[in-house]
Order: C-alpha cells, then structure tokens, then sequence
C-alpha cells in the first residue's frame, strides 16, 4: 500500500519537474507540495552530505550535539577512545527519540521510554526484561556516514554518500591558509522562516538581491554588483591575495554526471570595497587573523561543499550557512561564526561586531525569503526568467532534479 502510494508520488514529481523550463524558476509545486518535501528529504537531503558542525564542538569524551532536519535526527558524539560518531536518533526498542538535548556531555545515550542505554559509540550497553533469545549486538544504534574535512564535520544518511574525496582533494589546499581545523565556533544562531527550504538556499545562491535587499553587506561586498568588482580591484586583490598567503583561485566544480551528483565544490574569491579588511560594519578586523595569514587582503571568499553547504571566509573569520528543512513550509537559516580557536571573547572579539553584519543580512533575508514563499503560495504564480546573476540557482536546479528523479 505504502509502496504504491509512493510511486505515484514519484511519477507525478517526474511529470512535474518535465514542465521546469530551463532559465526559468521551478513550478509552484515544488515549494507548496507536501509530496515534493517528503521526497526532498529521502531523496536529497539523505543522500547528501550536510555539514553540521565542527571538531571544537567536541572538545572531550561524551561531549554531544544533535543535528535535526525535517523528519531525521542525528547524535554527533565523541566517545572514550576520542572517536566521533553519528548515530541516528531512533531508539532500537520501539523508536523513540534517544537524545532529547541539543547538546552536553554524557556518559551514556539512554532513551528516556523504557531506559535501553547505549555506548557512547552506539552499543546497547543495558537493557530490561528482554527474554534469553535477545542478542544485544543485534541493536546498536544505527549511524550515518561520517566524513571531517579540515575540522568540518559533515553527515549523510546514505549508506552509500556522494563521493568527495576527489573535490576535496582539490579543495584542501585552497582552504588550508584558513587554518580550518584551528577553528572555534564563537555563536550560532537561528532565523526560522516560514518558507520551503528550496526558497532559502537559493536566496543564498544569487547575489542578484544583494542591492536592493542588503544595504549594509552591499557597502563593502562588490559580489552585489558585477560591473563594481573592476580590473583594478581584482588585481590588488590578486595582489594582496599573493601577500597574505591566499591563492587567488576559482574552483567550479559541480557534478557534471550522475556518478559525480552530490560532489560539487566551489571556490571563488571576490574583492571587498576598499576600506573593508573584513566583513565588518567598519571596515575593520572583528578578531584576530586566521590559520597562516600574514595580512588582510581585501577578499572573500565563497565556499561549498556538497550541494547543501555554503561558507563565507573572511581573513579573520568565517561564517557557516545551512538552510535545515523543518516541514514543507517551516526552514531554519542556521548561521555558525568561527574565529581562531585561541581567540579569547571580550579580548580578541566581541559578539556585536562579530556577528553584526551576517545578523542584519540573516534577518533581512529571513524577509525576503517569507515575502517570497507567499507570493509562490498564489495561483496567480508563474516561474519567471532567472537573471544572468542567478546563474548558482540554474546549477542548483540541475543537480537538485537530476538526484530527486534518479
Ligand atoms: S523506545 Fe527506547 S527503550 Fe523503548
Ligand atoms: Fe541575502
């Protein structure tokens, strides 16, 4: 019954995305449909990697967060032999919820129905009443795919996750002067809007809004306007990029096949205004230089990993994004700052200046974004024609379609 009820589902997504126009936005269904969302989340989001952390968060035995989307939830821990893990938060007596905080430390993972405790590592340790046949190896908790890139943590229910290793490869050296490992998270916040998840990433994706939506981020970021990022910057940029000790490289890679879907990276580097050392409100370092900098060169930079993860890295801070599926319409923007791990708060940095520029942009993007879902909601919406600025979301919809109807 399940299963026929599914496969309907999936041909009337098929038939559906057939009528996505390239260069054009996706049908209305896909941000209104709860068949779509339900799809989303088995069909992308699991099988993707999502970055949900990083090591700093887990800095002794037992120390533990959890990681929820849409219907899934996953316990990041790190056990007594400095091991990480990332078990899936489904009790293997009747499926309960096994960790209730979002995060702490703890000796055990012990579910709050009928008390089966379990290993930091996911062994069911104790358990009540159960008869002679009962094997307790049989019911460890069951875990995800773990993959640490420079100190980033990343999850993927798949069992069998897109391959990364060969972007990474390739990655890792642009990234390395950042001393990503060296990292501490200094604050996160949340924005939750009322908008399918679909909406938010691609506002990230397109700086096609940045002018009219972002006044602050547009004072000193030239991603906003491309005919403002001229020779002269791009090659002072290049210049100090040299100085600094950051390469000036473009890394565009997306999955150009089905076998490479999930892998894409980018990295690009793009001036800042000049008086901006640094995403700040003054124009001036928010906290100390960053992994093997020598100097502020004037840039940033633009990084994903996997479809779903987006970075900013500024040459003395870095901010994460991740826009996390809570139901069709209900999606938290996440937004992680991380400063050098050796960075003292109230010393090296304050949390207003820090998180000054992201806070303001978040929120005016958590606006637009709601404006957005509503007008998609009306009968009256028809997918209109993206902009040559817009070229992040074009890429997103390929991979996005190729891996829901594969
Ligand atoms: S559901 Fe976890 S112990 Fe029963
Ligand atoms: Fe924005």
């Amino acid at each position: 019954m399940q299963m026929s009820s599914d496969r309907a589902n999936l041909s009337n997504i098929r038939e559906l995305a057939k009528t996505h126009r390239s260069g054009f936005a996706l049908p209305r269904e896909f941000y209104t449909s709860a068949a779509v969302f339900e799809h989303d989340i088995k069909s992308f989001w699991n099988r993707n990697w999502i970055w949900v952390g990083h090591v700093s968060q887990l800095p002794e035995p037992g120390n533990f967060f959890r990681f929820d989307y849409g219907t899934e939830s996953i316990i990041i821990v790190r056990d007594r032999q400095e091991q990480i893990h990332a078990h899936i938060n489904v009790c293997r007596h009747r499926g309960s919820r096994v960790c209730l905080e979002a995060t702490g430390k703890t000796s055990v993972l012990s579910c709050p129905y009928h008390a089966w405790t379990y290993d930091l590592d996911g062994t069911l340790r104790t358990e009540r009443e159960m008869d002679d046949q009962f094997r307790r190896a049989d019911y460890s908790l069951f875990s995800a795919s773990l993959k640490i890139f420079q100190g980033l943590i990343f999850v993927c229910l798949s069992e069998n996750p897109p391959d990364l290793e060969p972007a990474l490869a390739r990655l890792a050296p642009l990234t390395s002067p950042f001393g990503i490992e060296r990292l501490k998270v200094a604050h996160q916040a949340s924005y939750p809007v009322p908008a399918n998840w679909k909406l938010a990433l691609e506002n990230y994706l397109e700086c096609y809004h940045c002018a009219p939506a972002h006044k602050e981020y547009s004072r000193s970021h030239s991603l906003k306007d491309p005919a403002s990022m001229t020779e002269e910057l791009l090659t002072d940029l290049a210049e100090n990029s040299c100085r600094a000790g950051l390469p000036g490289a473009v890394l565009n890679e997306t999955g150009p096949d089905a076998e490479s879907l999930g892998s894409d990276i980018y990295y690009r580097r793009y001036p800042l205004y000049p008086g901006y050392k640094t995403g700040s409100r003054s124009g001036e370092p928010v906290a100390p230089l960053l992994g093997d900098l020598s100097g502020y060169d004037g840039g940033a930079t633009d990084i994903m990993i996997g479809p779903l993860n987006s970075f900013l890295a500024y040459a003395d801070h870095i901010v994460g994004y991740r826009f996390v599926p809570g139901t069709l319409q209900e999606t938290d923007i996440q937004i992680v700052w991380m400063v050098r791990d050796d960075a003292v708060e109230g010393r090296d940095y304050t949390l207003a200046d820090l998180t000054w520029l992201w806070d303001v942009t978040s929120q005016d993007d958590e606006r637009i974004i709601r404006y957005n879902q509503q007008g998609v909601n009306s009968v009256a919406f028809r997918p209109g024609p993206l902009s040559n600025m817009e070229w992040g979301i074009e890429t997103f919809y390929h991979g996005y379609l190729q891996q829901i109807l594969r």
